[in-house]
């Protein structure tokens, strides 16, 4: 593996090639949270944003996850692309995205994905699909052909990498492990041991 100075573009060239050999959600990654108390959660979202502020995703704020971020900022990430036989894992703190920036990728989902998101109570129990589907079908009702503004109960967090490290197979299970810690000015590297 090259050594980038830079964690970030060494990130999108990854990624980049990602895009092209996965099937599917190559911007898929792992999202470990914990309660105050130190229990963890994990579970995938989607990546949908990384530059030298950090890696964003977004979510209902009232789902089990927000819930933790809200009492516990510290979050692991994980991506694996199996085709590429590579990982990243980000270690940081999370930050609210401003709501200008979530307004704008709001508007950007179809318009269906804006309907659920306004239908969907995340985490929450119910009693079955149809509770869903009423609510979908209420909420298509509510806006018609009109705006679909977003929800004030769904928004995006940033998470502020101090660890990055990147993870490349190689031949008999020697692999290439490279960290980038955040010294405060600068990414230090080094070298880890497979
Ligand atoms: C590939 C994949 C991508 C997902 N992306 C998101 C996402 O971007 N945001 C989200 O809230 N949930 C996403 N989910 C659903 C979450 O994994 C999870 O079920 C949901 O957010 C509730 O998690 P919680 O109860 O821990 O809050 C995704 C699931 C999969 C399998």
């Amino acid at each position: 593996m090259t050594q980038s100075p830079n964690p970030i573009s060494l990130f999108h060239d990854w990624m980049a090639e990602a895009e092209k050999k996965e099937i599917n959600d190559p911007n898929a990654m792992s999202l470990a949270t914990a309660t105050k108390e130190g229990v963890p959660s994990v579970r995938m979202v989607l990546l949908k944003g990384a530059d030298e502020r950090g890696f964003v995703f977004y979510t209902n704020l009232g789902s089990r996850k927000a819930g933790e971020l809200m009492e516990n900022p510290h979050v692991s990430l994980c991506l694996h692309w199996k085709s590429l036989r590579k990982q990243v894992r980000v270690e940081g703190v999370i930050e609210r995205v401003s709501d200008e920036e979530a307004d704008a990728y709001f508007q950007s989902r179809a318009r269906v994905s804006r309907i659920g998101a306004w239908a969907s109570r995340q985490s929450q129990e119910m009693e079955g699909r149809w509770e869903l589907e009423k609510r979908v079908a209420e909420y298509t009702a509510k806006f018609g052909i009109g705006e679909i503004p977003r929800p004030d109960f769904w928004g995006g967090f940033r998470v502020k990498p101090s660890v990055i490290e990147f993870w490349a197979d190689q031949n008999f299970r020697l692999h290439d492990r490279i960290v980038y810690k955040w010294s405060g000015e600068n990414w230090e590297t080094t070298r880890l041991f497979p």
